[in-house]
């Protein structure tokens, strides 16, 4: 991993007293290589989710390494914000703190490369999941991916887990620039190197079963059964959200089994039981999972929509309290249905993930501590307006569903899987 360091005091002080102007002619004048851009913000990558956002005057676009060290040391001589984007893909609100900063467009590192001797993948700071799904899919290789293909790789790497023991713990090489700086903290990561595993199986059971709201309780119940014993094949993800291509409130479980499909429909079987609206089981390499999940709706090529807001909750638990989880649905669902246009696009997942594999690393040996959580929950709400009354009644509404979630969880203190901290 190469990676350059700044000071992360940085962000915590209002900074930023040279004018814009002055910001871009001194960035012009660092003497960058020539294939590197500056300009507009609006002209470079956009942030997933628009809300609590930081703000930048100008967008910086380097294409050499060089030009990475350059870009950070004036910053930090400067004593200017700065953040590095990769996908994009943050909602982190605590970087809503930095404005008037420089957005350090990392897109011209996005190279990647599989090396099939030594099991290895090496991608640049820009990679996205869906990048290297057909080259490592060709190589007959696997490494833990997100559900979402258009999430940065390395900015997920410093969270993430599933079947394997996750995309932190494949991490072998860094390559480290380390800036002159007091607080070594955050990173412009340039380039990762993972060890990556030979295919669990030449193809996997995927599958989706689309029911209308009422299957929720049943639902709940047949997750609970699987509470302690879920088959380190099997990962689900459980999507309710109101969505008119989909007749209005209902509830999407995707599940993959990584093995046999008759081995995979003995587990599934259950869920036929609650009358399906409509489903699908096909058998499909684990590189098409991404375009194949939730029916589809999102094709291969498919690129996430940008500078929308998204105000997002988590979090984590041990059991699945059967009456806190329905009484939660029934609530989001009477929200979210009396407000079809005000909160389109909002979505509640439970990421239900089998962490066998995620157990076998030390809590301490990466970033991400709580390796023993059962279920994952993520509640992700749209809306324009974001400054009003809508907003105050999401926050209030999802600050009481995870206070609810938290006491029934079955860990003793709060807990919650750090989805990716970038920005
Ligand atoms: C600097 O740029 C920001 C973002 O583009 C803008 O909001 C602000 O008004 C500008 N300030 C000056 C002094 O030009
Ligand atoms: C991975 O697959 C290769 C080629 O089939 C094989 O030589 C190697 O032993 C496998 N590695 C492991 C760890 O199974
Ligand atoms: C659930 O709702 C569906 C669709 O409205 C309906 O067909 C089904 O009978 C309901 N099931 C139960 C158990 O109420
Ligand atoms: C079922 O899923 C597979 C894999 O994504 C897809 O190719 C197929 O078209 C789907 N079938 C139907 C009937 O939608
Ligand atoms: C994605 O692929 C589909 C089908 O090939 C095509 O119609 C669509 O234009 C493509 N979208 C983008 C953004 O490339
Ligand atoms: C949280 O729990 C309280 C007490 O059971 C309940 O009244 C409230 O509706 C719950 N809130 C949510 C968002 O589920
Ligand atoms: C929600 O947004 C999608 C496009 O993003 C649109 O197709 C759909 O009609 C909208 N639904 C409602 C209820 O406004
Ligand atoms: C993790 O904790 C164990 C036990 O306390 C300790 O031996 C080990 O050195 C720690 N590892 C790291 C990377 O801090
Ligand atoms: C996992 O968490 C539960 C609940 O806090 C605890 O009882 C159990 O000992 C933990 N197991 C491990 C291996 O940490």
């Amino acid at each position: 991993m190469k990676y350059i360091y700044t000071a992360v005091s940085l962000l915590l002080i209002s900074i930023a007293s040279a004018a814009n102007g002055t910001i871009r002619s001194e960035l012009l004048s660092l003497g960058l290589s020539s294939g590197s851009q500056i300009g507009p913000t609006s002209e470079y990558t956009q942030r997933w989710s628009s809300y609590d956002a930081p703000s930048y005057v100008t967008a910086v676009k380097p294409a050499t390494e060089d030009d990475v060290a350059k870009i950070i040391a004036y910053a930090i001589k400067f004593s200017i914000p700065f953040l590095s984007i990769g996908g994009g893909h943050g909602f982190s609100i605590t970087l809503g703190t930095l404005h008037n900063g420089i957005e350090l467009d990392l897109s011209n590192f996005d190279t990647v490369s599989v090396d099939v001797q030594s099991s290895t993948l090496t991608i640049g700071g820009a990679v996205r999941f869906r990048d290297i799904l057909g080259p490592l899919g060709q190589a007959h290789k696997e490494i833990p991916i997100g559900s979402e293909s258009c999430v940065g790789m390395v900015d997920a790497t410093l969270g993430g887990g599933s079947q394997q023991p996750g995309t932190s713990s494949q991490l072998l090489q860094r390559r480290t620039r380390i800036s002159s700086g007091a607080f070594v903290v955050l990173a412009s990561i340039l380039e990762v190197t993972y060890s990556v595993y030979n295919e669990t199986a030449p193809q996997v059971l995927h599958a989706d079963f689309l029911s209308a709201f009422n299957a929720s309780q049943r639902i709940l119940e047949y997750f609970k059964s699987f509470e302690s014993s879920l088959p380190a094949e099997l990962p689900f993800i459980l999507l309710a959200a109101y969505s008119s291509d989909f007749g209005g409130s209902s509830i999407i479980v995707n599940a993959v089994y990584a093995g046999p499909q008759a081995e995979g429909e003995k587990y599934l079987y259950t869920l036929f039981k609650f009358s399906p609206i409509q489903h699908n089981l096909t058998m499909i390499f684990w590189s098409e999972i991404n375009a194949a999940s939730f029916f589809g709706t999102e094709p291969s090529n498919y690129t996430c929509p940008t500078d929308s807001p998204h105000n997002v909750y988590g979090g984590a638990v041990y059991q699945f309290d059967i009456d806190t989880f329905q009484e939660f649905y029934e609530n989001y669902e009477q929200l979210t249905s009396s407000m079809p246009v005000e909160l389109n696009g909002t979505v509640y997942f439970i990421e239900f993930f089998p962490k066998q594999a995620v157990e076998t690393v030390p809590s301490n040996a990466t970033v991400y501590a709580w390796r023993n959580t059962t279920a994952h929950l993520l509640f992700n709400f749209a809306y324009i307006d974001t400054e009003g009354a809508l907003d105050n009644r999401i926050n209030e509404f999802a600050t009481a569903a995870r206070s609810n979630f938290t006491s029934v969880s079955g860990f003793p203190q709060p807990e919650l899987y750090n989805y990716p901290i970038t920005f």
